[in-house]
């Protein structure tokens, strides 16, 4: 027993034997070719390269126990705000694993790649309808890579008309990547403050907005979880001083088939495949950050486009004269084309609707759970919130002597992903919680009891939560040195 526990904690390079093998490949039916004939000395190593040598059955358990010590979606709530932790149905998984959506290969001629340029046709334009806007690439890989797409596009926009224009407006509860994009494509970030309310600060906006505005890059809702009821005199604002407007569509999940980005004056949106489309991420799969826009802004678009031809086939084609080229290589992830495709066409238009309705009707149950138990303080402005919620836990640690991250680690030992912590910034020892609609009652009821449960036990004993987890197989680790200084290799 000791000695199995023990065996699991090692790496796979000091597990097995030299010369034990998982598999034993036939022997060769053609000539042996000299690998040095392959790749000249300067590139190969002196010696040959430290690999593991296991049995299969090591490195399933191997595996399989690595797999057991992560927290997943599959085996707990996950109600990391910001990230539409949802479900992942199943049947996305078999559609995305037939052999000619896995096996097809990126550089298959689109003569022998129709069904899947229809498909990612297709996806296109359910896109275009649940933004409003007309044209759509698939390319970027993931929310940032369509938020650089969409800053590319709006300079690019300004270019063509002769203008040179530096800035783009982020409000400070934007998230993370919108002033990184920003810097990434060369551009001077300039901060919009927040109104009282939660929302954008409208004077503070107008007294921004100027012709040296490329673009204003809006999440709405934003990430405390409110939709900007000033968004048509935003538009306004920034359409008024020729400036483009971006709309982070990352929190998408709120407003599907209930209001469209297109039709609130915006002229680029990304869409994170990965949340609101069911794609699985957080090291589960690989993302995808399509972008819509509008028809100003679709000269500019990424090369190459598909498209469909007078007699019904479809091709590829990169000649747009004005277009900021490729992104990246190939199309884009394919798989999540499918699953997201396969999401659409399963829930359509109302189904659609009808997940967005229960995901905010999700966060306000829970909101209204946890709203009540001081000293955790909401900071819904009003009394509703969208897909998610932010609450303080100021007051917490001032009467508890409990952070936020106290709370969130002492969560996992109650078998629950913590949520988002410390973001958004403004917000002091801020939670940000999104139960998205696949969860039910009992599971947000467990929840809001659990943290209850949390409380009430640091009011006896604070030292509990301090020093949490206590179940998991690591316990409280050093995030900022994991962060900064990540040991990703067997020293060898
Ligand atoms: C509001 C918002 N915008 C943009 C992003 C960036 O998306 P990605 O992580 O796919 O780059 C996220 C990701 O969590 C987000 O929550």
């Amino acid at each position: 027993m000791t000695t199995m526990v023990a065996e699991q904690q090692l790496t796979v390079f000091e597990k097995g034997a030299p010369g034990r093998r998982a598999f034993v490949a036939p022997a060769l039916d053609v000539p042996e070719v000299d690998p040095r004939a392959l790749l000249p000395d300067a590139l190969r190593r002196s010696e040959p390269a430290a690999l593991p040598e296991l049995s299969e059955p090591e490195i399933v358990r191997h595996y399989v126990n690595l797999s057991k010590r992560n927290f997943d979606l599959d085996s707990g709530f996950y109600p990391l705000g910001s990230c539409t932790m949802k479900h992942n149905p199943r049947l996305h998984e078999r559609v995305a694993a037939l052999p000619g959506h896995a096996r097809l290969h990126p550089l298959q001629h689109p003569s022998r790649a129709q069904g899947a340029l229809e498909l990612m046709w297709n996806l296109e334009r359910s896109l275009a309808e649940i933004s409003g806007l007309p044209h759509v690439s698939l390319q970027p890989s993931a929310g940032s890579h369509g938020e650089l797409a969409g800053v590319l596009l709006s300079r690019a926009y300004h270019e063509a008309r002769g203008e040179t224009r530096t800035k783009v407006l982020t409000p400070d509860t934007a998230h993370g990547t919108n002033p990184a994009t920003v810097t990434m494509a060369g551009m001077e970030v300039v901060k919009v403050g927040t109104a009282p309310d939660g929302g954008v600060d409208v004077d503070d906006l107008r007294a921004k907005a100027d012709e040296s505005v490329a673009c204003l890059m809006l999440t709405n809702p934003n990430t405390l979880g409110i939709f900007d009821a000033n968004i048509a005199e935003i538009a306004h604002i920034v359409h008024d001083v020729g400036a483009t407007l971006y709309y982070d569509g990352a929190n998408l999940n709120a407003i599907m088939g209930i209001t469209r980005p297109g039709d609130m004056g915006f002229d680029i949106v990304h869409f994170n495949l990965h949340k609101s489309f069911t794609q699985p991420h957080g090291g589960g799969g690989p993302g995808s950050g399509p972008i819509a826009v509008s028809d100003r802004m679709e000269p500019y678009l990424m090369d190459p486009r598909i498209v469909r031809l007078d007699d019904g086939g479809f091709d590829l084609r990169g000649d747009s004269p004005d277009s900021i080229g490729r992104l990246r290589g190939f199309q884009g992830n394919y798989g999540c084309f499918v699953r997201c495709y396969a999401y659409i066409r399963s829930l359509g238009a109302e189904g659609l609707r009808d997940a967005s309705a229960t995901a905010v009707l999700n966060a306000n149950y829970l909101l209204a759970r946890l709203g009540d138990l001081a000293p955790l303080l909401p900071l819904a402005h009003g009394e509703r919130c969208m897909h998610e919620f932010v609450l303080s836990g100021a007051p917490m640690k001032r009467e508890l002597g409990i952070r936020t991250l106290d709370l969130a680690k002492r969560l996992l030992d109650h078998g629950f992903h913590p949520p988002t912590v410390y973001f958004p910034l403004l917000v002091d020892e801020a939670l940000l919680i999104e139960p998205t609609e696949t969860e039910t009652r009992e599971t947000l009821d467990a929840f809001a009891e659990a943290v209850a449960e949390i409380l009430a036990e640091a009011a006896e004993d604070p030292e509990i939560a301090r020093t949490a987890p206590h179940t998991t197989p690591v316990r409280r680790l050093d995030e900022a040195a994991a962060a900064k200084r990540p040991v990703i290799r067997q020293a060898l």
